[in-house]
């Protein structure tokens, strides 16, 4: 039995987002897990990390702040959450080529410095070791279009520097679930086709969510890889074009 963290970064409750990530809920707990869904939104999640949150004196040092003072009580629950949880469930949809701001927010402000990571406990060495995580995205754009010669960008490449950072915390970042072509632009048969895709796609996260575990993993770089200078080494093997020689 895994504990498991559903966290929803939609502003609108009836959205197809929003079934999807409760679809994860109910089929996490058919599942047998522990779950717990954080729906950013709909908690007012406040997503501007800053110093009055810690009531700094003097010139805010984010790191310094989240490592030294008292995590603020808006977020405690928060932080607590990702220490709990063996799988982090992120469902989102791709809005400007990323995640919506509330959850790029949720990164800098959950991912607690001196507590889900510091100087010494950082990607192979992560304080997060263990746990998994895994992005259910939607996208405006066609399947097609967020390939790798897509106009829109690949999407895979677009998700990258948030799986990175969970990665550089330490997790193991999923092959991710992508659903493409959604918008409430069809109309006829084009909306009853779109309709029932997105049907299936709720109907089969309880499958997700049962073989989350047996996910095929995202290559990374181990630390092994690098010199001291955090340069890949000649012979390293290249798994994205953020990292390579
Ligand atoms: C502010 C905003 C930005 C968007 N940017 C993108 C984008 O960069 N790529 C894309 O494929 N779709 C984009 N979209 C479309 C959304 O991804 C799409 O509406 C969403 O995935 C539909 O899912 P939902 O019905 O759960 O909201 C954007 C939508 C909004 C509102």
């Amino acid at each position: 039995m895994a504990n498991s963290l559903v966290v929803l970064a939609h502003p609108e409750p009836t959205s197809f987002g929003a079934d999807w990530a409760r679809a994860s809920v109910s089929g996490g707990m058919a599942a047998g897990d522990s779950v717990r869904f954080r729906d950013l939104c709909g908690i007012g999640f406040d997503p501007v990390e800053r110093g009055e949150l810690y009531g700094t004196d003097g010139p805010f040092d984010p790191l310094k702040a989240q490592e030294t003072q008292q995590v603020p009580t808006d977020i405690a629950g928060l932080v607590a959450d990702v220490e709990w949880a063996d799988r982090l469930v992120f469902h989102f949809p791709m809005w400007w080529f990323g995640p919506p701001a509330v959850l790029k927010g949720w990164f800098d402000r959950i991912l607690v410095h001196g507590r889900l990571h510091d100087v010494d406990h950082r990607f192979d060495r992560g304080r997060c070791l263990g746990k998994r995580a895994l992005f259910c995205v939607s996208t405006g754009a066609t399947g097609a279009g967020c390939g790798p010669d897509g106009k829109e960008g690949n999407v895979r490449f677009l998700l990258w520097p948030i799986a990175y950072a969970l990665r550089y915390c330490g997790l193991d970042i999923c092959e991710p679930v992508l659903v493409h072509g959604v918008h409430g632009y069809f109309e006829g048969r084009e909306k009853a086709d779109l309709e029932a895709r997105l049907k299936g796609v709720i109907a089969d996260q309880a499958n997700v969510m049962a073989t989350l575990d047996r996910r095929e993993l995202w290559p990374f770089n181990a630390d092994s890889d690098f010199d001291r200078d955090g340069r890949l080494l000649r012979n390293a093997p290249v798994h994205w074009p953020f990292v390579s020689h």
